[in-house]
């Protein structure tokens, strides 16, 4: 073998050893860069749609909970004497929930998906009486730009199943109300132990977690609210939605509540 054969035998073993794991890195980097992304830009539109027939069943029940925010006051002197609430909304997406927030409210939004922002100003542009503050792309369970006591409510609906610590959400949740303030939530929930339901949310939740953004089925969201301590007062209840085909028979079970600070 001639020294220049040798040489190029070499570069043919490392070749063989590099090209497949500088491929590999390659193709690993872009499905972290862009994976994130494609995915996010696929749930944004598909909750887009899926809302729509949502929110249109829900709208009665989903008014009633938010009316006691009509009555509720600043805990700042100034923003009470105008009648103004200062609202925190965590993980808007497209902007469900304009409709029951009293009117002359400032509202801040924290959500870590930029694809629903244009749509999440689309919606907000009908609501000419809210005044918006910010929109974040964060993740609620670090509102980092978001003050202590800074805020009198904050707002939640369907987030809790999505965020990677619901505990820690809540610290976050407790930090940036203002004494008195009140946290609304909406969420869905695993059913009770020994139901059919139950049983099938455990089995469908890694799959589930996969296709929908990260949504786990198997959470008992009203069981962490009581048990994380963090809040002087919770009212709860658990209740089925009445949508009941294909995918929302699979969350019917929700909670709405209010935890006051
Ligand atoms: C099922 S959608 C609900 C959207 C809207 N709240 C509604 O009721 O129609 C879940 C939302 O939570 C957001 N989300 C996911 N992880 C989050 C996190 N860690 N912090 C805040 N929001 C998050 C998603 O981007 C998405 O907008
Ligand atoms: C819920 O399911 C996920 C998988 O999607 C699993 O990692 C987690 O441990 C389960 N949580 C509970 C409370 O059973």
């Amino acid at each position: 073998m001639t020294e220049k054969n040798a040489d190029s035998n070499n570069m043919g073993i490392f070749s063989c050893i590099t090209t497949p794991l500088l491929v590999g890195l390659l193709l690993y980097g872009l499905n972290k860069t862009f994976g994130k992304t494609i995915k996010n830009w696929l749930f944004a539109s598909f909750w887009k749609r899926a809302m729509i027939e949502y929110h249109s069943t829900m709208r009665e029940m989903k008014k009633s909970h938010f009316d006691s925010m009509q009555r509720q006051k600043s805990a700042d002197v100034d923003l009470r004497k105008k009648s103004v609430l200062r609202i925190l909304e965590i993980g808007a997406g497209p902007g469900a929930n304009f409709e029951f927030f009293p009117k002359n409210s400032k509202l801040m939004v924290v959500e870590p998906n930029a694809f629903f922002e244009p749509l999440f100003f689309e919606n907000e542009n009908k609501y000419p009486d809210i005044q918006m503050d910010k929109f974040i792309v964060s993740n609620a369970e670090d509102m980092k730009e978001v003050e202590d006591n800074s805020v009198d409510i904050v707002v939640s609906t369907l987030v809790l199943c999505s965020v990677t610590s619901v505990e820690q959400t809540l610290k976050e949740v407790h930090r940036v109300l203002a004494p008195g303030g009140k946290f609304y939530y909406w969420e869905h929930v695993h059913d009770k132990p020994e139901t059919w339901l139950c049983l099938i949310q455990s089995i469908l939740s890694p799959v589930w977690c996969f296709l929908f953004d990260g949504c786990n089925l198997n959470r008992s969201i009203d069981q962490t609210v009581l048990g994380c301590k963090v809040f002087s007062q919770v009212e709860q209840k658990r209740f089925n939605i009445p949508l009941k085909k294909g995918i929302w028979g699979i969350i019917r079970v929700h909670v709405m509540g209010q935890a006051t600070k």
